[in-house]
C-alpha cells in the first residue's frame, strides 16, 4: 500500500515508486501497488485523516510505504482530525510498536554533517523507538479549566511491563545482529515509568548474554549523541525520547532527508517511511531529497518482503549517485552537482 500523504510526500513517494518498479522488473519481484489517502489529503476528501477502509486495506497488503503528513493549512483544525492523527491511527491500528531508525553517515556526505569529520566519520547507529505507547498515547490527556479559571494541559506518561518487554526484545535482537552493544535511554532519576523500563531491561538482559546492556539518562544521551556519537551502536527508548533523539541523530548524518525508518509489529508486518515530515517550506518546488523514501523502500524489501538482494541493489544505487556527486539542496556542498527531486530519483533508477 502506498500512502503518499501531504507536502513533499507525493513528490518523494513518486521517485521511490519509480525505483521499486525498476527493481521489481530487474529482480522479478512481481510487486503491485495500491494507493490510499492519509493526512491532510484524506481530510480534504473524507473529513478524517485516515478512514477505517484505508486502514483495513493497508493491513491486507504485505507492507506500507508512506510519505509524510501535515501542513499549515490543516493546523487550525481541532486535534482529533489533524493530519498527524492519521499517523498515530495507522501505527496503533496495525500494532507497529517497533520503530527502527538507522542513522548512517555516507562517506560521500562527510562534509554535509554539522559535526567534525573525525567525530562522525563511519557513524552507523540504530535507534529503536517504542512507537505505540508512552506519553503520545497515554490517557487521560487534554486541556481543562481549573476552578480558579486557569487552564491546564496534561498528558499521561504510561508504559505497561508487556509494552516495555516487547520493544526491549526487538532492541536486544537488533543488537545481536550488530555489534552487540545496547544502550537503553530513560529518565529513571525522575520518572517512575522509566524506573520500570530500566527494571524490565535488566530482567531480560541475562537472556541475551551476547549483548552488553548499558543505561543512560536522556539528557546525557542527547549530549553524548552530539559529543561522541560513535560510542553507540543500538539505542532503545520510549516514544517521545526516541522521537527527539532520532531527529538529533538524523542531523549528524548531514540531512534528515537521508534517513529511512521501519515500523514493525509482532508478525513482522511493517510500515516504511522517511524520518522527516512533510516539509511544507519546500513542498511543491521539486527540491526535496527523495533518498530517505527510496531507502525506506529498500528497508521494506528487506524486512517485510524478504527481498534482500533487491534492497542491497537499491542501497548500492543510492551510494553510487552520491559518489557521482549528485546532491539535492539539503545535502549540497560546494563542488557537487545540485539536482532536483526528479533528477535524483532518475539517477537512482539509472544506477539501478
Ligand atoms: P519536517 O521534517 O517536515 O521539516 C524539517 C526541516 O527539514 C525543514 O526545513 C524541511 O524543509 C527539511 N526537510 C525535511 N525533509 C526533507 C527532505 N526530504 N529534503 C529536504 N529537506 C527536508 O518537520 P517540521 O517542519 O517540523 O514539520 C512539518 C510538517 O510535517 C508538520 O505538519 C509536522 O506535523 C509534519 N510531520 C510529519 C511527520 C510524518 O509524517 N512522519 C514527521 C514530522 C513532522
Ligand atoms: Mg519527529
Amino acid at each position: 500500500m502506498i500512502l503518499p500523504g501531504d507536502g513533499i510526500g507525493p513528490e518523494i513517494v513518486e521517485q521511490a515508486m519509480a525505483v521499486l518498479e525498476v527493481a521489481s522488473g530487474k529482480f522479478n519481484l512481481g510487486l503491485s501497488f495500491e494507493q490510499g489517502l492519509i493526512g491532510g489529503s484524506s481530510i480534504d476528501v473524507h473529513g478524517e485523516p485516515l478512514t477505517d477502509e484505508t486502514l483495513k486495506a493497508a493491513g491486507e497488503c504485505d507492507a506500507v510505504l508512506l510519505g509524510a503528513v501535515g501542513g499549515p493549512q490543516w493546523d487550525t483544525l481541532e486535534r482529533e482530525i489533524r493530519p498527524e492523527k492519521g499517523l498515530l491511527k495507522i501505527r496503533s491500528g496495525l500494532g507497529l510498536y517497533a520503530n527502527l531508525r538507522p542513522a548512517i553517515l555516507y562517506p560521500q556526505l562527510a562534509d554535509a554533517s554539522s559535526l567534525k569529520p573525525e567525530v562522525v566519520s563511519g557513524l552507523d547507529i540504530l535507534i529503536v523507538r517504542e512507537l505505540t505507547g508512552g506519553i503520545y498515547f497515554g490517557e487521560p490527556r487534554g486541556i481543562q479549566t481549573l476552578e480558579n479559571g486557569e487552564r491546564q494541559g496534561f498528558n499521561t506518561y504510561v508504559y505497561s511491563e508487556s509494552e516495555i518487554e516487547r520493544i526491549a526484545r526487538s532492541a536486544f535482537e537488533a543488537a545481536q545482529k550488530r555489534s552487540g552493544k545496547l544502550c537503553s535511554v530513560d529518565k529513571a532519576n525522575v520518572l517512575e515509568v522509566t524506573v520500570l523500563w530500566r527494571e524490565v531491561l535488566d530482567r531480560l538482559a541475562p537472556e541475551y548474554p551476547d549483548v552488553e546492556l548499558s543505561h543512560m539518562y536522556v539528557d546525557n544521551a542527547a549530549m553524548q549523541l552530539v559529543r561522541a556519537p560513535k560510542q553507540f551502536d543500538v539505542m532503545v527508548t520510549g516514544n517521545m525520547f526516541g522521537d527527539i533523539l532520532s531527529d538529533a541523530a538524523a542531523m549528524l548524518t548531514g540531512s534528515i532527508g537521508m534517513l529511512p525508518s521501519a515500523s514493525l509489529n509482532e508478525s513482522g508486518f511493517g510500515l516504511y517511511e522517511p524520518c522527516h515530515g512533510s516539509a511544507p517550506d519546500i513542498a511543491g518546488r521539486g527540491i526535496a531529497n527523495p533518498l530517505a523514501t527510496i531507502l525506506s523502500a529498500a528497508m521494506m524489501l528487506r524486512y517485510s518482503l524478504n527481498m534482500s538482494e533487491a534492497a542491497e541493489a537499491i542501497e548500492a544505487a543510492v551510494s553510487k549517485v552520491l559518489e557521482q556527486g549528485l546532491r539535492t539542496a539539503d545535502i549540497y556542498t560546494e563542488g557537487s552537482q545540485k539536482v532536483t527531486t526528479a533528477e535524483m530519483g532518475a539517477a537512482v533508477v539509472a544506477a539501478l
